[in-house]
């Protein structure tokens, strides 16, 4: 008897809900295929939950977040908080507070080039080229949890960035690891030139080479690491990073991929997992069945990654590969064949389905029909 997986689906807010329904007829292609007794159960998070709940993090979305093995999570966003910063209850809050609740310490963000979209970044075919590394950021410490303020005056505020020796170790580690799987290069993202914090990274993380002799460890400071990654982003492997400087990294990284809507992401911690696309809400196209389905889609891939079914994962990245090639794909793609958010879900699910039978391209293109 394969033993039940329950899922827990937050659509969020935006573009959100349409990227996960592609996401979901995903994991329902192989439930439907193989029974794999998976449960998906469906919660509020961020801006739509402050509208339904009166509260970005609700008690029965946490509730369902602890009991299930799995997060699956949309995107958080909307602009009508962006404008008023007096605003207590930020959709944000609800995200940061869902990391910290599951105790989420590590994220992971894949970066890659993807052959057939090379020309989409406006970086350099020969710069971007093989591009493939990937970042290990700290989710659950740093500036963005320490204790923060404003004065009475309302002209004086303050957050403060904290580390502790166990926060640092914690994700180092698998940080190391997947150098062993991988390249053997890591590579610590600081500015240990300024920050007390970042000098305690430096000391912990090289304190832990010595259990990993073949990992080649070299440091880098952010600002000169932000120019790298577009000068020079063949020469990284796995990058390390505090809370702050991993999400700032990884949004320059994902200029590499050519869209943000290509990328998928996994956070861990010792009990608790979660995947997301790393792409926000994009509110400009919330509710028209355009945005690029793909990042939340490889994130399912980590799912399955994760509950160590590889050949599932990989029945997914074969499918998107697929669609890449063939250049199936949604608009900010500029595809030979010009596919909804919906369509290309459609499309996938029946690769993955059909085990990977032949595409009949013509018949997309003429009837917009996804029987292939
Ligand atoms: C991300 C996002 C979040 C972050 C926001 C929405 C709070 O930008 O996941 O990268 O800053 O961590
Ligand atoms: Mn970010």
């Amino acid at each position: 008897m394969k033993k039940l997986k329950k899922i827990a689906v937050l659509p969020g807010d935006g573009i959100g809900p349409e990227v996960i329904a592609q996401a979901v007829k995903v994991i329902e292609a192989l439930n439907d295929k193989e029974d794999l007794k998976i449960e998906l159960t469906y919660a509020d998070v961020g801006a739509v939950a402050i509208d339904n709940h009166g509260d970005p993090l609700p008690d029965e979305t946490k509730k369902i977040c602890l009991e299930s093995d799995a997060v699956l999570l949309g995107a958080i966003g909307d602009p009508k908080y962006d404008h008023d910063l007096t605003i207590q209850k930020r959709p944000e809050q609800g995200l940061l507070e869902l990391r910290k609740l599951l105790n989420l310490y590590a994220n992971v963000r894949p970066i890659k080039a993807y052959k057939a979209l090379l020309d989409f970044s406006p970086l350099k075919k020969e710069v971007i080229e093989n591009v493939d590394f990937v970042i290990y950021r700290e989710l659950t410490g740093g500036i963005y949890f320490g204790k923060k303020g404003m004065d009475a005056s309302g002209e004086k505020a303050f957050d403060t960035c904290i580390y502790t020796k166990e926060e640092i170790e914690r994700i180092a580690r698998p940080a190391f690891e997947a150098a062993m799987k991988r390249r053997k290069n890591l590579t610590l993202i600081d500015k240990a030139n300024v920050l007390e914090t970042s000098r305690l990274w430096r000391k912990v993380v090289q304190d832990l080479s010595p259990e990993y002799p073949e990992v080649n460890l070299d440091y880098l400071y952010v600002d000169n690491a932000a120019m790298q990654v577009i000068q020079n982003p063949k020469r990284f492997d796995v990058l390390l990073c505090g809370n702050m400087f991993g999400d700032i990294i990884s949004d320059e990284s994902s200029v590499i991929a050519g869209s943000l809507g290509l990328l998928p992401s996994s956070s861990f911690g010792e009990s608790h997992c979660m995947f997301e696309p790393v792409h926000g809400s994009y509110p400009q196209a919330a509710g028209q069945d355009r945005a690029n389905p793909i990042a939340a889609i490889l994130s399912t891939a980590m799912l399955f990654d994760h509950f160590n079914m590889k050949a599932h994962a990989n029945d997914i990245r074969n499918a998107v590969q697929r669609c890449i090639q063939e250049s199936i794909l949604t608009e900010d793609l500029k595809p030979k064949i010009l596919t909804s958010c919906s369509e290309l879900g459609d499309i996938i699910y029946t690769l993955i389905y059909d085990n990977m039978i032949d595409i009949n391209t013509q018949k997309i293109q003429t009837a917009k029909s996804v029987i292939i």
